[in-house]
């Protein structure tokens, strides 16, 4: 589905992708076998770095460790950057600088794409719950991060990048061109969390 979401948004054999917080290298495998542009995964996890390695072999596809919150690519050299599931663990303050330094790298056109926790999605509700629960009991609390989608706004135009779209969690939008493989029937899918796209001018 994240594949497909990317393809929707113009992803093309001439790309140069960034996926940030790739992790074990979920969406490098279902592109590796379509994908003949750039990628470039990046994850603060020697471990989920080395498994990502590990599982897609092709040239095209690199994996490299990080620290911080910064991209490790030249200025105007991106076509796409990804963070799924990635802001929902920082704060907003760490969110902000991640894709300040994302919108350094990108190209003029350049997207970038996230999915978030939505206060506006009631299913996410439940990521709330247990840091309120914990928070209540005085127990070490997970970082879930919810955002609301005029601090999205906030944040683009701080940015100064414009808002392509934001997709409720909740709203099939994504072309599904895998049902079999995806496990999921119906044509159009979506990945649970919202997700913000972002076009730099
Ligand atoms: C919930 S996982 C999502 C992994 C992957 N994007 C996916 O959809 O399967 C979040 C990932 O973000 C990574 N991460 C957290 N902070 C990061 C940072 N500052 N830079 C790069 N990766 C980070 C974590 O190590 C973890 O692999």
């Amino acid at each position: 589905m994240e594949a497909d979401l990317l393809y929707q948004c113009g992803l093309s054999d001439e790309s140069v992708l960034i996926d940030i917080g790739c992790g074990s290298g979920r969406l490098a495998l279902a592109l590796a076998s379509r994908f003949n542009g750039s990628y470039l995964g990046t994850d603060i996890s020697p471990e989920l770095i080395a498994h990502a390695r590990g599982i897609v072999e092709s040239k095209n596809f690199e994996f490299v460790e990080t620290v911080g919150l910064t991209i490790p690519a030249a200025n105007n050299s991106v076509d796409f950057a990804c963070f799924f599931s990635v802001l929902t663990h920082l704060r907003h303050e760490e969110s902000y600088l991640f894709l300040e330094d994302t919108v350094r790298s990108l190209k003029s056109g350049g997207k970038i794409i996230f999915s978030f926790l939505d206060f506006s999605q009631s299913s996410h509700w439940a990521q709330f719950e247990p840091i309120l629960n914990a928070l209540r009991d005085g127990k070490p609390s997970p970082v879930n991060q919810m955002m609301s989608h005029d601090t999205l706004c906030r944040f683009a135009e701080y940015l100064q990048v414009e808002v392509v779209a934001i997709h409720d969690g909740a709203t099939n939008y994504i072309v599904n061109s895998e049902p079999k493989i995806s496990g999921h029937e119906e044509s159009l899918v979506s990945l649970g969390q919202s997700v913000c796209v972002l076009r730099k001018r």
